[in-house]
C-alpha cells in the first residue's frame, strides 16, 4: 500500500512513519512545513500543494490548519484520508463531511484501537446494566494537560448516555453536594499529576459487584499504530466518512 504522511516531522508522524515501514508499506511521500533539506528516511516536502505521487492513502498527524490544502490534494487524486489532527472548528468539520461525498475519510481524535474497542464493551456493558449499576468515569493524564475532563472522557460518557438515555446528567466532580447519588448521573473525574501518558476507568458499580473497564496509555505508538490499521482498513472503501468504530466493528466480525 503506497501512503502519503502529513506532518511526517512531528512526534507523531515520525512514529507513523516508523510504524507503516514496519508494516511494510511505502510510503510515497512525507509532508512537513519544517522540512529544509536534512536527511529523512522518506521522499519529503513542505506543502500538500507540491506532493505529486499518487498515493492509496494519506495519513495526517499536522495542524488543523493545513486542512484545506489536504482536501485539495485528496479530493483531486482521489486519495482516502486518515484524518488523526485534532482541534479542527465547526467549519472545518463541516468542510471534511462534504469531502468525504467524494472520497472515503477516517477522522477520529482517539487513533488507539484499545481505547475504540473500550467504547464498544462501555457500550454493550450500559446496554446489558442499564439502571442496575451507577457509572463513573475517572481519566488520569500528567500535570502538562491543559483541558479536562479529556475529550477520551467525553466520549465514553456519551457511549454510556447512548445507551442508558438522554436523560442522563454528567456530574463532574462532587464538591459541596449535599444530596444522595441519583441513578441519571454518571460521573466524570479527573486527576491530573506527574507524567502519567493517559488513563480511562469506566466503572460500573452494582448492589455488591463491580465492573470497572480500564485502558492505560503507555506511549504514543500505540496512536500511530491505530492509525496504520485505519489505513488499512479505508484503503479501496467508496467514498464515506469513518470513524476508528468502524475499524473495530470490523476487527469483531
Ligand atoms: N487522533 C489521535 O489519536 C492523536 C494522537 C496524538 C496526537 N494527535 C494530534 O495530531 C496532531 C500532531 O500531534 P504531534 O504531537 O505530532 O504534534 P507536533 O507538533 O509534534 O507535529 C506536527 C507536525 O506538523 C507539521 N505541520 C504543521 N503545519 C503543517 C502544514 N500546514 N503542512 C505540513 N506540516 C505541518 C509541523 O511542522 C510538525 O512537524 C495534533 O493535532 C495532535 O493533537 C492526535
Amino acid at each position: 500500500m503506497k501512503i502519503i504522511i502529513g506532518g511526517a516531522m512531528g512526534r507523531m508522524g515520525r512514529e507513523v512513519t516508523a510504524a507503516a515501514l514496519n508494516a511494510g508499506m511505502e510510503i510515497v511521500c512525507g509532508v512537513d512545513i519544517m522540512y529544509s533539506g536534512q536527511p529523512m528516511d522518506i521522499p519529503m516536502v513542505t506543502g500538500f500543494d507540491l506532493v505529486e505521487e499518487n498515493a492509496d492513502v494519506l495519513i495526517d498527524f499536522s495542524r488543523a490548519d493545513s486542512l484545506p490544502e489536504i482536501l485539495t490534494l485528496a479530493t483531486s487524486k482521489g486519495i482516502a484520508s486518515v484524518l488523526c489532527t485534532t482541534g479542527y472548528t465547526d467549519v472545518e468539520v463541516a468542510r471534511i463531511n462534504e469531502a468525504s461525498q467524494r472520497i472515503a475519510i477516517l477522522r477520529s481524535a482517539n487513533m488507539s484501537l484499545g481505547v475504540n474497542l473500550m467504547e464498544e464493551l462501555v457500550a454493550i456493558a450500559s446496554r446489558a446494566l442499564a439502571d442496575d449499576f451507577d457509572v463513573e468515569i475517572i481519566e488520569k493524564h500528567h500535570r502538562m494537560k491543559l483541558d479536562s475532563p479529556s475529550g477520551t472522557a467525553l466520549m465514553f460518557y456519551d457511549a454510556v448516555r447512548g445507551e442508558k438515555g438522554k436523560d442522563t446528567e454528567p456530574i463532574y466532580g462532587r464538591y459541596g453536594r449535599t444530596h444522595k447519588r441519583t441513578s441519571r448521573e454518571i460521573g466524570v473525574h479527573a486527576v491530573r499529576g506527574g507524567t502519567v501518558t493517559g488513563e480511562h476507568e469506566v466503572g460500573f458499580y452494582g448492589n455488591g459487584e463491580q465492573i470497572i473497564l480500564t485502558h492505560r496509555a503507555e506511549n504514543r505508538a500505540l496512536f500511530a499504530q491505530g492509525a496504520i490499521k485505519a489505513a488499512s482498513f479505508l484503503s479501496g472503501k467508496p467514498a464515506g466518512l469513518y470513524s476508528m468504530r468502524n475499524v473495530v466493528k470490523e476487527i469483531l466480525g
